[in-house]
């Protein structure tokens, strides 16, 4: 898969762009990188130009310390656009910590935005506990890197399916996590800790959208997207079956047919 480093103001990012046609942005989770996307890359680049970098801090983009909110990695979004000389409104993809930024891509930027797909995400803020448990792991992760993180967070993120079945795809994203970089993981913690409660922006999103969870999901459960969904004016959600926290890469056939009928449909 081609990806260029497409430099912004203040940082280079590594971006997957290929296709032609109506625009498709997807956003990655925490703490992994474009390549969680490849199954839809793949698919939607037949029909869509795909665009997937890897946000600031992870991947192959440039590290960046301190703190890494989600309206900042919004606005590293709209200026990629800018970049790639997009400016017409766009479809956004988000999974999870992709998915805070999509709901600040939406407050900040909403002329840009045309349709919003969420997978695996939450509209509430962290908990007072979850906050310090995140700046735990931010002083651990600059302290000890990243290994205690890629040996914990897969029995979490995949479906009990996925454990059995395919252990290369838990050791692929084991070493995605393994390779990311202390500096930019700890950061996004930090900026994950200080995101905003969204649920009372729901029912002004007056964008198509379509939520996808995975039925096993631990992290941000079937329940708790439903009732994202209802609260979105235009909210589908689909429960995707076999799939844990990462369902666009642990179900792609499923989760791409669900996206290829929102998209036909709105
Ligand atoms: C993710 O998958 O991006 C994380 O679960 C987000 C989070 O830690 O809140």
């Amino acid at each position: 898969m081609t990806t260029a480093m497409i430099p912004l103001d203040d940082v280079e990012l590594n971006v997957f762009d290929a296709g032609e046609g109506p625009v498709i942005v997807f956003i990655h989770g925490f703490p992994l990188d474009h390549t969680m996307w490849q199954p839809q890359l793949e698919e939607f680049s037949h029909t869509h130009r795909v665009i997937a970098p890897d946000l600031r801090g992870f991947g192959q983009s440039e590290d960046s310390a301190g703190v890494s909110t989600m309206e900042g990695f919004a606005d590293d979004i709209a200026d990629l656009l800018d970049r790639l000389n997009i400016h017409e409104p766009v479809t956004v993809c988000g999974l999870s910590m992709g998915g805070y930024v999509a709901w600040q891509f939406w407050k900040r930027y909403p002329h840009r935005l045309s349709r919003l797909i969420q997978c695996d995400t939450k509209a509430i803020a962290d908990t007072p506990e979850a906050r310090q448990a995140r700046r735990e792991s931010s002083d651990r992760v600059m302290n000890e890197g990243t290994g205690f993180l890629a040996d914990s967070m897969p029995d979490k993120m995949f479906s009990s399916t996925t454990k059995s079945n395919r252990p290369e795809l838990v050791e692929e994203v084991q070493q995605v996590i393994r390779r990311s970089s202390p500096l930019g993981i700890s950061a996004a913690l930090l900026g994950m800790a200080a995101r905003p409660d969204v649920t009372e922006w729901l029912p002004r999103i007056q964008v198509p959208a379509l939520l996808i969870v995975g039925e096993e999901d631990a992290i941000s459960p079937p329940a708790e997207m439903k009732a994202i969904a209802a609260a979105l004016p235009q909210g589908a959600i689909e429960v995707i079956p076999q799939s844990g926290h990462l369902a666009p890469l642990e179900n792609p056939q499923h989760v791409n047919r669900v996206i290829r009928e929102f998209l036909q449909r709105t």
